[in-house]
């Protein structure tokens, strides 16, 4: 698996004549890099490509990796490649990328409910690792004069990534029986056929022959092209790889081989093979592996808690558990949205893996997401200001582990759990209210629930001491 790129060879020769001791400036990802064909070919166990994940995801890119945009691209400022830095030196400027070295800085925190917070590689990030994507104002000494700052753009919280391989399984085998809805629509033409699968409905389809075309309005909760997308809070990605790989040009200007091609240095920094397919797929086998979110201290008023959030209607949109129907992910490379079947190079079971989930009858896995992966309609409260039809639409959160990740929503604009639940609106808005209508106690015992859902205490398993 040793790989050398030629900028690489020198920091070896001087290594080779003896001067050990001597350290040059160098890449963070190193001179060993990590080619797909590695990971193809069989060479390496899957607890090695996780570790190698782990040590991507932490690493601190530096302007030898590629760090940074190139020259300002006058005709698109806007993505990565050729945006405007702080000082024109390709460093941080935090609003719309450019925001942190590593992945880590925003995934560290295991636990946000312990003094001191918990460390943990791939876990949530705090208020002041929130995103700020595409903004066109700031209006921070609100000159609008609304008695707020002002601001147009993406505000955003991150999440963690324990448990994802569950959430991509469900999205994969989602995805695959959706896809067939077309098609017995197209056999049974002016029929309306019913989007339901594991357990959750996505409306109806149907082919109408007088129009020659499909009637999509009938959708609801997922895109026209019924490609589940449980990534992002705005249900933009069906695999972690896919987000990785925009993870990496957004915040750090590091452009993917599989996005620009080998060999080329698509931004114009002066480094191509910024970050090789073999390394994203280190990432995605490491952040898929995280174990899953888990119940901790139950008690008789968190069983009456969970009762009362199914009775006030929470649970429809954060169903406690979706069952998977296979046990094993399959890494595929390169993906293909509309036929998760293709080009795998690997699988790996997740009920035997360090991600823990717990077997189901039938062959399959429980995943305890408390999340229908749906997109709602949350309200203007809740909307986002790009004046864009889906602006108010969220996936539904997944609520595993929510007692450890404050603060909530999409933008963190939550400090409590109350917070949080009073501030649903649209599709929400009678859950919420029913809530807001219970006597004290009994929306104690609805938070005495919330709080015994649990992050992993040791996510990353045997990977780190
Ligand atoms: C500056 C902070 C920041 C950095 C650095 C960062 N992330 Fe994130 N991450 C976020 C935010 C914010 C979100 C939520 C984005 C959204 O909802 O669209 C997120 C979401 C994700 C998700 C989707 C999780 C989910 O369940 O929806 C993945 C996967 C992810 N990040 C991986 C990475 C990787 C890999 C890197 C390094 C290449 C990285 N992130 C670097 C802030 C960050
Ligand atoms: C219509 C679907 C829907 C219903 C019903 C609903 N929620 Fe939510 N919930 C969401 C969505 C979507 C989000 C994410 C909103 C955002 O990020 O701005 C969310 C977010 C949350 C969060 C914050 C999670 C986090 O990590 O930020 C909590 C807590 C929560 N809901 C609890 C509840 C409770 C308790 C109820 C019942 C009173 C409820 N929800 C009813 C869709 C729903």
């Amino acid at each position: 698996m040793l790989n050398l790129f030629p900028g690489q060879i020198l920091a070896v020769a001087v290594t080779l004549c003896g001067l050990a001791s001597a350290q040059a400036d160098g890449p963070a990802l190193g001179a060993t890099r990590l080619f797909q064909a590695d990971l193809e070919n069989g060479s390496m166990t899957v607890d090695e490509v996780r570790a190698e994940g782990l040590r991507i995801f932490c690493a601190p890119f530096n302007r030898l990796d590629g760090y940074g945009d190139g020259a300002m691209n006058p005709a698109d400022t806007i993505s990565p490649g050729g945006r405007p830095t702080l000082q024109g030196n390709g460093t941080f400027l935090r609003v719309n990328g450019l925001d942190a070295q590593s992945c880590l800085e925003c995934h560290g925190i295991g636990s946000a409910a312990t003094i001191p917070a918990t460390f943990a590689v791939g876990g949530v990030g705090l208020a002041s690792s929130n995103v700020i994507f595409q903004p066109r104002r700031i209006d921070v000494t609100d000159a609008a004069g609304q008695g707020l700052a002002g601001f147009t753009g993406r505000f955003i919280n991150p999440p963690f990534l324990f448990g994802s391989g569950g959430i991509e399984l469900l999205a994969l085998e989602m995805t695959a029986a959706l896809q067939q809805g077309p098609r017995a629509a197209f056999a049974a033409p002016d029929t309306d056929i019913s989007l339901v699968t594991h357990g959750v409905s996505f409306g109806r389809i149907r082919f109408d022959s007088a129009a020659g075309a499909f009637d999509y309005s009938m959708i609801e909760g997922v895109s026209e092209d019924l490609v589940v997308r449980p990534f992002g809070r705005k249900g933009s990605f069906q695999t972690v790889r896919a987000f990785d790989v925009e993870a990496m040009r957004f915040h750090f200007g590091i452009e993917p081989t599989e996005l620009v091609g080998a060999g080329v240095d698509g931004d114009r920094d002066g480094v191509a093979d910024e970050v090789l397919a073999g390394e994203i797929s280190a990432m995605h086998v490491f952040s898929a592996s995280l174990e899953r979110p888990e119940v901790r201290d139950w008690t008789p008023e968190a069983e009456r808690g969970l009762d009362r959030f199914e009775a006030i209607g929470c649970a429809v949109c954060h169903v406690p558990n979706l069952y998977t129907r296979s046990r094993a992910l399959p890494f595929r490379f390169p993906e293909v949205e509309t036929a998760p079947q293709l080009n795998e190079f690997l699988r790996v079971d997740l009920s035997q893996s360090t991600a823990g989930f717990n077997m189901a009858p039938g062959g399959g896995l429980e995943v305890p997401l408390f999340s229908d992966l749906k997109m709602h309609d949350m309200g203007p409260g809740l909307a986002e200001s790009f004046g864009r039809p889906d602006d108010a639409l969220y996936i539904t959160a997944r609520l595993w582990g929510v007692a450890d990740t404050a603060p909530y929503l999409h933008d963190g604009r939550a400090t409590t759990l109350t917070d949080a639940i009073l501030l649903h609106g649209g599709e929400g808005q009678g859950a919420r209210d029913a809530f807001a209508a219970l006597p004290v106690v009994e929306q104690v015992e609805v938070l005495t629930f919330l709080k015994r859902l649990r992050t992993p205490l040791d996510p990353a398993g045997d990977l780190l001491p």
